[in-house]
């Protein structure tokens, strides 16, 4: 079992120590990139190291440790690869990048190479879908990678080289990937980028610019509402909306009672319309405006409304698609039966005479 070094043990109390006494819990996720920094994965005695540290019991460590993708749970490569399959990458050839990886590497999903180089894996939208296709090393992003692209990539990788991604700063391991996000700054020379963002991000923007669409302008110093005023605030907002309420309609009057009757209790006949049922059915507090609650019109116009085109466009395209499954066209059954029925009388025809013909002379076929 792994034993933590002194240096990640300090880490992780000063990881700890960025969250207030009695919330010490919030810094498990950091702490498991920091143990992932050191293993190059969480394992057992990683789980066990957070959970003592943290005062917590090693189901709840392994039960947040498992949910993220991030956090590995075997042994991986100095380098994880990552190829989004994604809807928009997708069409854009991801699934072909990652398909000629798999077969170079001779690899599949979250497996790593035999000299423990490269791990690979399929991602999920890698947030970059302008630039798609895209793939990460160690979250570092290759734009618009095409299958060759991303062969040189791993090839240079194994080489032992550290070729530069398109955005972001200069490649690290997956260890020491995991250190900074653990939350710990990388201090190698060029570690850190800068720029803005690249023009597919800016295309937005662009075309707004180019048609005149503006937005109404953000003030970055709008005070922030405390609790108490926000709690007034709704207070004072729901006592608006309860005096703005329409008066309840007047109760109907109550049939007489059947004094000594031994009919069944009948309720009173509705007289209400439909549409008034309907809208205190699915609204019964709301106050809806109905037809006749004081103060409302009864809506005159009672044409049918005419189809939207929506629907039209269904009955159309039901039409014209008949239900998949079975591969038989609607109506088929009936077809069927009636092709049947004039191949019988075609072949009675063809032998000099009709079944019922057939059957009075005694010929059987
Ligand atoms: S679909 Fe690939 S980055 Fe979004």
């Amino acid at each position: 079992m792994t034993t933590f070094t002194e240096e990640t043990r300090e880490r992780a109390r000063e990881i700890i120590a960025r969250y207030p006494a009695d919330r010490s819990r919030s810094a498990l996720l950091p702490l498991l990139h920091l143990v992932q920094s050191e293993e190059g994965y969480v394992s057992p005695a990683g789980v066990e190291f957070c959970a003592e540290v943290l005062g917590l019991n090693k189901a709840q460590v392994g039960a947040v440790a498992t949910f993220y993708t991030m956090y590995k749970r075997k042994p991986t490569g100095d380098y994880l690869v990552s190829v989004c399959t994604n809807t928009m990458c997708n069409v854009l050839g991801g699934q072909e990048v990652y398909d000629t990886l798999a077969e170079h590497l001779g690899v599949g999903h979250d497996e790593t190479t035999a000299d423990g180089k490269i791990t690979l894996e399929h991602a999920e939208c890698l947030a970059a879908c302008d630039y798609g296709p895209v793939m990460t090393v160690n979250y570092d992003f290759f734009d618009n990678v095409d299958p060759q692209g991303a062969l040189g990539v791993v090839e240079e990788l194994r080489a032992g080289g550290r070729p530069m991604p398109t955005r972001g700063a200069r490649l690290c391991t997956l260890k020491e990937m995991a250190v900074q996000l653990a939350g710990f700054a990388d201090e190698r020379d060029g570690a850190v980028a800068d720029g803005g963002p690249g023009e597919p991000t800016l295309r937005g923007l662009r075309l707004a610019e180019q048609h005149g669409i503006s937005v109404p302008g953000f003030d970055p110093n709008t005070p922030i509402r405390s609790k108490a005023e926000a709690d007034r605030a709704a207070a004072e907002a729901k006592a608006r909306a309860e005096a703005a309420k329409p008066a309840p309609a007047a109760e109907p009057a109550k049939p007489a009672a059947a004094t000594g009757s031994t009919a069944p209790d009948v309720k009173a006949p509705d007289d209400k319309s439909p549409q008034v049922r309907t809208a205190e059915t699915r609204q019964p507090d709301a106050g809806t405006a109905v037809a006749d609650a004081p103060g409302t019109k009864v809506p005159t116009d009672t044409t049918a409304p005419a189809p939207r085109d929506a629907q039209a466009a269904e009955s159309a395209g039901a039409a014209a698609n008949p239900p998949a499954g079975d591969g038989k066209p609607a109506g088929d059954e009936a077809g069927a039966q009636q092709r049947n029925l004039k191949e019988a009388e075609a072949g009675a025809g063809a032998n000099g005479a009709g079944p019922a013909v057939a059957s009075e002379t005694g010929v059987q076929k």
